[in-house]
């Protein structure tokens, strides 16, 4: 069966580790800076793994246009809705970290990390749009992905095509 490059699988697996790590680092700081506990090294966490899942993003679509990618599964109006999702999520890789670093640029966050003086974090981002945009993109990019995972396992278990052989290292050959 042909399947996506070695470096695009490994960026794929990669990256939902990141966005599972960037997720909940994510809900912490929120859930921090309301009860007044914020920190400036959670930012920057958050800030670095977030920024990581944009870097592999654009090295993964170069890597793509490069090394190409397996046929469409099919030509059903069911394939076309799964490739459109796949652009859904690329968009969504892209500006869910730029949105994010919307929010430190546009708030006192930028300016606390810059000083390394918590006391200027920010208790709220009252006005701040990007952080509704970022807050926003996180919703859309959950759901995508949950229709991407029951496309995936429709594949595997009710059309039984062995799909995920295209998205893993393993060579079966
Ligand atoms: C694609 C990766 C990312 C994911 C999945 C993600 C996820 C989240 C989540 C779940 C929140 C909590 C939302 C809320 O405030 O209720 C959040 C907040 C935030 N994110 Fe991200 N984020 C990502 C990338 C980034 C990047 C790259 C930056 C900055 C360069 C960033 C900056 C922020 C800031 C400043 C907040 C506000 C935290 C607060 O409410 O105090 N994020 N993010
Ligand atoms: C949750 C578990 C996941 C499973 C089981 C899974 C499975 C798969 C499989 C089997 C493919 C190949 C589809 C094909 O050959 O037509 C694929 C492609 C893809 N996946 Fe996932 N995936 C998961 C999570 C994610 C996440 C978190 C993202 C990004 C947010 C993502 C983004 C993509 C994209 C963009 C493609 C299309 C690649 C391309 O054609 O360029 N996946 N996935």
């Amino acid at each position: 069966m042909e399947k996506y490059s070695k470096r695009n699988i490994i960026i794929h697996w990669l990256t939902l580790a990141l966005l599972v790590a960037a997720w909940f680092l994510g809900d912490a700081l929120d859930e921090a800076r309301h009860e007044g506990g914020a920190t400036i090294a959670g930012y920057v966490v958050h800030l670095l793994v977030g920024a990581s899942v944009l870097l592999m993003t654009l090295a993964r679509l170069v890597f793509r246009s490069k090394d190409g990618i397996p046929p469409a599964m099919g030509n059903t109006p069911m394939d076309k809705v799964a490739k459109g999702i796949h652009y859904a999520l690329y968009a969504v890789l892209v500006l869910l970290p730029v949105s994010g670093m919307m929010v430190v640029l546009g708030s006192d966050v930028g300016k606390a990390i810059m000083s390394g003086d918590a006391t200027l974090l920010p208790a709220k981002f009252q006005g701040v749009e990007a952080h509704e945009v970022h807050e926003v993109l996180v919703t859309v990019l959950i759901t995508l992905v949950v229709v991407h995972l029951l496309g995936a396992l429709k594949h595997q278990f009710v059309m039984k095509d062995n799909i995920m052989d295209r998205m893993s290292l393993r060579n079966k050959g």
